[in-house]
Formats: C-alpha cells, sequence, structure tokens
C-alpha cells in the first residue's frame, strides 16, 4: 500500500504570532517533496509538529489515513517518524553500530549484546550506501555529513514510513550531497514519503519531484518540479508587506561619510575575492543562504581568518590584520551569531560580560576600578534598555533579546569604528527585535559603519543602505535600498549556481 501523509488547517500559534495558518495539503509515498519558503515561513514549524516537538493550535494530520497525534518525539519515532536536521543535536560516545541499532540492538540467548552481529549488520547497510565509515567508529569522530547519514540509515534501518530533512546540506560539500542524494533516491523507491527543506533550487530541481510553497505561515502553492524554475518559484516565495516599521530606521543618503573600510579581492580559504566597501554612518547588508559565506568574510576581516591574497584599507590606508586583537586594536568589533557558543559567559554576571573586553579602559593604577566597571554596567543598561532587576545577576537568567543587548554592550565598550553584527536578532522576540533595529540606527547615526549580516530579508532589506548578496563564497552582487526587492535578493541568491 502506498504511504500518504496529509496535513488539514494545521494552524500553530506562539504567543499569539501565528507560525502557520490553516496549512493544508497532501503529499505520497515514493516522491521527493520539497518544502520551499523564506525564513519564517513556517516549515520548521511543521515538521517539529509532525515530530512531536510542537503540538498544533488546531488542525490534524493524517498518516495513511489515520488521524495522529504525537505528544513527543519519541511517540513520532514510533509511529515511523524521522527529522533529519542540519546538525545533529548530541554527538555521542557510542559507535555508529550502536547508533544505528539503538532500541533493538541483537542480543544472544543469554540477553548479551551480540557485537559480532551487530557489526555485521551494519556493514550490510553502509555498503549499501557505500558510505567510507566503520560501523565500530565512534559517532563524534566522524565529520557531521557522515552523522547526518547515520541518522538517515537509522532511520532506514527503523523501517520508517516518512522522513523529512530540515535544510540538509547547508554544511556539506558538493561529494557529500551527491552521497546523501543517493541514499535520498533509494528511500524513494522503497515507497518512503520525503519531505525535503532546502533553499537550494538547484537542489530541489535535482532530486524532488514536486515542490510546495510556504508564504508567512500559508500554503501558497504546489508545483510538479519538472514543470516550473527558478523564477516561478521565487516570485512564489515573495511579496510580503514590509509595512512601515522600517521607515524610522533609515539613514538618508546624504547623511553618510566617507569610506571607513575598504576590501579589494579578498580570498581566504572561506571566501572567494570579495569586493566591498563601508562608509560612515552607513548600515551595509550581506544577505545570502545560510552557508553562503558571510560569517566567512566577517571572519577575515575580524582576523579569525587569515588572508591569502587580497587588501584591507581602513581610513585609506592598507592594514594587516592577522589575529582578533588587530583588529579590535584597528577599531573593529564582532558581534558573532552563536549568542550561547561564543558570545556570553553564562555564569558571569550580566556587569561582567559586559566588561568583559574593555578591562584594560577600566583600570586605574593597573588594577580594575569596580567603580568604572559597575557605572559601565549601568549606562549599559540605560542606554540599551537592558531589562534586568540587578547588575549582578547571572546573565543565563536574562531573556535572549536582553542576552543580545549585553553582547552588544560590551561590544559597544571598546568604541569601534566598524561593527560586524552577524544575525544580531536571530532567536529574539519582535518587541527585542524592533530595539536592536533602533540602536543600530542610532549607531550608525552617531558614524559607525556597519556590517550586517541578516538571514531575514525584511530586516535586511529595512536596516541597510546597500545589500551585498553571497553565493558560494563569492559576492555576486551588490544592491541600492532603493532598489532592493526579495525577488531580485533572492534571485541572486538562489539561482544561477554554478
Ligand atoms: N519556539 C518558538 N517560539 C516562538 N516563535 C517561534 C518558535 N518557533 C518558530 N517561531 C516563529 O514561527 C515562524 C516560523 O518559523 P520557522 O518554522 O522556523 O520558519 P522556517 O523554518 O520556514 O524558516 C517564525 O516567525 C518564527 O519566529
Ligand atoms: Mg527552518
Amino acid at each position: 500500500m502506498e504511504h500518504t501523509l496529509e496535513f488539514k488547517n494545521i494552524t500553530m500559534e506562539f504567543s499569539g504570532i501565528k507560525a502557520l495558518s490553516n496549512m493544508s495539503f497532501e503529499i505520497n509515498g515514493g516522491e521527493i517533496v520539497a518544502l520551499l519558503g523564506e525564513n519564517g515561513a513556517g516549515k520548521s514549524t511543521l515538521l517539529k509538529i509532525l515530530n512531536g516537538d510542537y503540538t498544533q493550535t488546531s488542525g490534524d494530520y493524517f498518516i495513511d489515513g489515520n488521524k495522529c497525534f504525537f505528544k513527543s518525539p519519541r511517540e513520532a519515532i514510533e509511529a515511523g517518524i524521522s527529522i533529519i536536521y542540519q546538525e545533529r543535536q548530541i554527538i555521542d560516545e557510542v559507535t555508529v553500530a550502536e547508533n544505528i541499532f539503538i532500541g533493538h540492538l541483537p542480543t544472544s540467548k543469554t540477553n548479551i549484546i551480540d557485537y559480532k552481529k551487530l557489526y555485521k549488520d551494519t556493514e550490510k547497510i553502509i555498503e549499501q550506501f557505500e558510505i567510507p565509515i566503520k560501523p565500530t567508529d565512534k559517532v563524534k569522530d566522524i565529520s557531521i555529513a557522515h552523522q547526518q547519514m547515520v541518522e538517515v540509515m537509522k532511520a532506514y534501518n527503523r523501517n520508517i514510513k516518512i522522513i523529512a530533512f530540515d535544510e540538509p546540506t547547508a554544511s556539506l560539500s558538493d561529494k557529500e550531497v551527491t552521497a546523501l542524494f543517493k541514499i535520498i533516491n533509494i528511500l524513494k523507491e522503497k515507497g518512503k514519503i520525503i519531505l525535503y527543506v532546502s533553499h537550494r533550487l538547484k537542489e530541489i530541481f535535482e532530486i524532488c519531484d514536486r515542490v510546495i510553497v510556504f508564504k508567512d505561515g500559508e500554503y501558497v502553492a504546489k508545483r510538479d518540479s519538472n514543470k516550473t524554475n527558478s523564477e516561478e518559484l521565487v516570485r512564489l516565495m515573495v511579496g510580503r508587506d514590509l509595512g512601515d516599521i522600517f521607515d524610522s530606521y533609515k539613514i538618508p543618503k546624504e547623511g553618510i561619510g566617507k569610506t571607513v573600510i575598504e576590501v579589494e579581492n579578498l580570498t581566504t580559504k572561506h571566501v572567494n575575492n570579495a569586493s566591498f566597501y563601508i562608509r560612515e554612518r552607513e548600515v551595509v547588508g550581506f544577505s545570502g543562504l545560510v552557508g553562503s559565506g558571510r560569517t566567512e568574510v566577517a571572519n577575515a576581516i575580524f582576523g579569525v581568518d587569515k588572508k591569502i591574497s587580497g587588501i584591507i584599507k581602513i581610513n585609506g590606508q592598507e592594514v594587516n590584520i592577522k589575529s582578533v586583537e588587530d583588529a579590535l586594536s584597528k577599531g573593529i568589533c564582532m558581534c558573532p551569531e552563536d549568542r550561547k557558543g561564543q558570545g556570553i559567559v553564562p555564569i558571569c554576571s550580566l556587569k561582567e560580560n559586559i566588561s568583559m573586553i574593555s578591562l584594560k579602559m577600566l583600570c586605574k593604577f593597573g588594577i580594575i576600578s569596580k567603580k568604572l566597571e559597575e557605572k559601565l554596567a549601568i549606562d549599559s543598561i540605560s542606554m540599551l534598555n537592558i531589562k534586568t532587576s540587578d547588575i549582578h545577576k547571572k546573565i543565563m537568567f536574562l531573556s535572549g533579546g536582553n542576552q543580545q543587548k549585553a553582547i552588544l554592550s560590551r561590544v559597544l565598550a571598546a568604541k569601534p569604528n566598524i561593527l560586524i553584527l552577524d544575525e544580531p536578532t536571530k532567536g529574539i522576540d519582535v518587541g527585542a527585535k524592533l530595539e536592536i533595529y533602533k540602536i543600530i540606527y542610532e549607531l550608525a547615526k552617531n558614524g559607525m559603519a556597519i556590517f550586517l549580516i541578516s538571514s531575514e530579508l525584511p530586516e535586511v532589506m529595512g536596516i541597510s543602505n546597500r545589500i551585498y548578496v553571497m553565493q558560494n563564497a563569492t559576492i555576486v552582487g551588490e544592491i541600492d535600498r532603493d532598489e532592493a526587492s526579495e525577488e531580485k535578493i533572492l534571485s541572486l541568491a538562489m539561482t544561477h549556481e554554478k
């Protein structure tokens, strides 16, 4: 019997905001169906509902015609559902074989794990998919791509009905993508229901039979992939009303000053021949898909990645930035994307998190002045409107938006001329987002040159003066804000891939 999956009027609200509204569609086994839509369109939310991570506000879904309701991922797994994320959540000490057979390890009559059989059975599966790993490899020691494939083999071995991939290829090499596609095609031949979320149109045309387009939580259209094209798909995805929330955050063109940083033909291990400039009082957006090289350009000017060739000029002078310290001393600061990993120190207080990189400036006669340190924290709280009862509170108890403001304060305490913001509003609520936009605007107005990396099109279009679009480690276009449209940016970012 052919498997079917049907969503009927699924609505999902997060504290009053609709992530999905009345989402309905049906798909069949034995075909690969792409879910396509801008960031925030609701793709991951739908998969999380199917996976029992979230409970929908209303609506139902049916597998093989039967109404289902999974209260936890465990129940979803038992019902034959497997979701493969871009990066695995847990990296463990167990072997590939144990991972693939978890929950049904072969045992001997005396109930001891039969390792010989386990490794042999695993070997068979690995051979079938032709992946260069061994059953005895520890999962934590193999590449992310291979970890992902272990997840797929695990699903395959469990005899799943539905497998969904949520942007699986963002960090894979071409060769790894080819290997993944081979596995997906084997699953297709077995009649599985396959959902594939990706922004890479080239991949979608290569592997998917059908494409379903989402926009702002709503179902837009379904197309056979051999009866549509990139232009049509991009057109279906866009067309959001920006509203006027950004109108007050725009620096007029006349206000923009002289060039602060100019980069010519910059090449690093991860960046190919990038040329761009940012001026005083200018916010310059870097748009592109995740993995297109935006953070890598920032890393090159922030002294994280080594320059192979090219020229970086600051205020007209050629500079050599060999380390983060060099970058800081030249007035460049960066707020990293990974707030939890590279940004905050959770167990330190708000005050300590703010003063962290400016301790030198807070010293009097070689000793950190407690008074100056506290003053910095108190000033930052009022300047950026950080909501906390107390500067000594551990930062982990603050909301995401307030943590982000604390990191901004820290960086601002170093008084940069060039500020790199990597996804500054990721994972924070709408109210805090608007406050961050206002802060960015004020900083630019006061003279700073701002390098803004953002995956949210309304944001990048709303607050940037100019936008560079990246694809494949290369800057593929520059768009002035008067000419910017979602369609233009997405066409550059998603189509004409080499
Ligand atoms: N746990 C959550 N809490 C609040 N809002 C959320 C949560 N998860 C997703 N959202 C919101 O739901 C919308 C859809 O997000 P998502 O499903 O992640 O989109 P996509 O995967 O298409 O990029 C976005 O506006 C996002 O901010
Ligand atoms: Mg998503």
